[in-house]
């Protein structure tokens, strides 16, 4: 028997990218290949890159120069450039950095094991297409080995909104859903091997509409289906555009018992000029209507969203109005960014607001958001929550998990173990988690 690959794998950016680079290791993993932690034990590194931060295909570039020892140290060593900035740069890659041997575009994964083939023969290999198979039926189905109890899943992909500033619709494409019977396979198969709750992913998730037995599901259908797998405990989803925001998917808010408490919501600016100039086709006053339904549907809804401040254009005016929305909705967690441009996006080519300013209005809009989020966070001590717990804490005797509404919560307990899920008496709040006691 000859020993196995090693494979080395190196994720950036989103979730999704999370979930992709699981599949990658185990289509590679039917080529013979284990995964390493370590770069310098591998016979192949892959980096799964995000294009969402500035400067992202530099900051490949930079990473790529590192592997430069490796290489010449063990020729062998074959060298992948994977995800967003693969998609974006394509051959480039290779004529910036020969050392690369393969790039793959997200959409392409199911091909990875023809394309290590042809590295493996001395060749290039390189795959950036939008192919009309479904990449996740092509790619090996997820062995039936033991997992830790949360889990991603991605469902759709794609994005037809062309949000100015963003370039998912270039680099992920156009939206597509995954059909219902594989992803409701793939969810048994999860619980099977120990998941307790599964993430729901898509660039635009609530725009999910995939093949069902009777036409088209929901996302709010999907939702309720897997809310019938036994076993399954909590599902949650991410991340959702405003006008996908289906009456369904607001109802089962209020009625399906294993939908999480916790909506990511982004709604980017709060300055109607702004969202009109972003492209984001609703309004501040939609959106706060919006979750005024969501929280008559589900009262104790924890919010979450994404700024961007320093858009184009945006005026003092214009952010204030966002700190006016931010103030009425009250979130729970949010993430927060400044303007950067995207070569190809719209908002690159207009008039772009002084840096100082952006780190200036970054700063008062993140002190506002991390005192909201603190409070909320604050008032839970005292209260009953349901925690899934899921690895022991940095102390002795301590376990973490997360709240239902995704706070971490640790415990001094020896009565839960990874996977349980447990009813706990919130204690106390620190900076960035809760601390709390199991309930009998
Ligand atoms: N500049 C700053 N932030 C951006 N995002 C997307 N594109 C940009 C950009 N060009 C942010 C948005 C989005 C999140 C994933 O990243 O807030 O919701
Ligand atoms: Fe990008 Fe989200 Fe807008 Fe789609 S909805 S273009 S993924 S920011």
């Amino acid at each position: 028997m000859t020993a196995p690959k090693k494979l080395y794998i190196k994720t950036y950016g989103c979730q999704m990218n999370v979930y992709d680079s699981e599949r990658m290791a185990e289509a590679l993993g039917g080529e013979g290949y284990v995964e390493t932690s370590r770069p310098d034990d591998a016979d192949m590194i892959l980096l799964n890159t995000c294009h969402i931060r500035e400067k992202a295909a530099e900051k490949v570039y930079s990473e790529l120069g590192r592997f430069r020892g490796l290489k010449a140290a063990n020729p062998d060593l074959k060298i992948g450039v994977a995800g967003c900035v693969a998609q974006a740069e394509g051959e480039e890659i290779m004529r910036r950095q020969p050392l690369v041997d393969l790039v793959v575009g997200p959409q392409s994964y199911h091909r990875l094991p023809e394309m290590e083939a042809k590295t493996r023969a001395g060749e290039k290999a390189l795959d950036t297409d939008f192919p009309e198979e479904d990449k996740f039926e092509k790619l090996k189905s997820r062995p039936k080995a033991k997992r830790g109890p949360t889990a991603f899943l991605t469902v759709q992909e794609g994005c037809d909104k062309f949000c100015a500033f963003c370039v998912v619709p270039y680099t992920r494409g156009a939206e597509v859903s995954r059909p219902v019977d594989r992803i409701l396979t793939e969810a048994r198969d999860l619980v099977e091997r120990g998941v307790r709750e599964i993430t729901l992913l898509g660039q635009n998730v609530n725009a999910y509409h995939g093949a069902g037995p009777d036409g088209d599901w929901s996302l709010a259908r999907l939702i309720w289906a897997l809310n019938d797998v036994d076993g399954l405990e909590r599902i949650r989803f991410t991340t959702s555009h405003p006008n996908d925001m289906a009456d369904d998917l607001i109802e089962a808010h209020a009625d399906c018992p294993k939908l999480m408490p916790y909506l990511h919501l982004p709604v980017q600016s709060g300055s109607d000029r702004i969202l009109k100039r972003m492209n984001r086709s609703h309004t501040a006053e939609s959106y706060l209507k919006l979750i005024e339904r969501l929280r008559a549907a589900r009262p104790d809804l924890h919010m979450s969203g994404d700024f961007i401040v320093g858009f184009p254009e945006e005026t003092e005016q214009d952010f204030q109005d966002t700190l006016a929305l931010v103030e009425a909705v009250q979130y729970g967690s949010a993430f927060s960014f400044k303007y950067s441009t995207r070569p190809g996006t719209p908002a690159a080519e207009r008039s772009q607001v002084d840096e100082a300013e952006k780190d200036d209005r970054l700063q008062r809009l993140q002190a506002l958001l991390t005192r909201q989020q603190r409070a909320l966070q604050d008032a839970m001590v005292g209260r009953e929550v349901g925690v899934l717990f899921e690895k022991p804490g940095r102390l002795p005797g301590q376990m973490v998990g997360k709240s239902d509404y995704l706070h971490a919560v640790h415990v001094d307990s020896d009565a839960v173990v990874p996977g349980d899920l447990a009813r706990v008496r919130i204690v106390s709040s620190g900076p960035n988690s809760l601390a709390g006691e199991v309930l009998g």
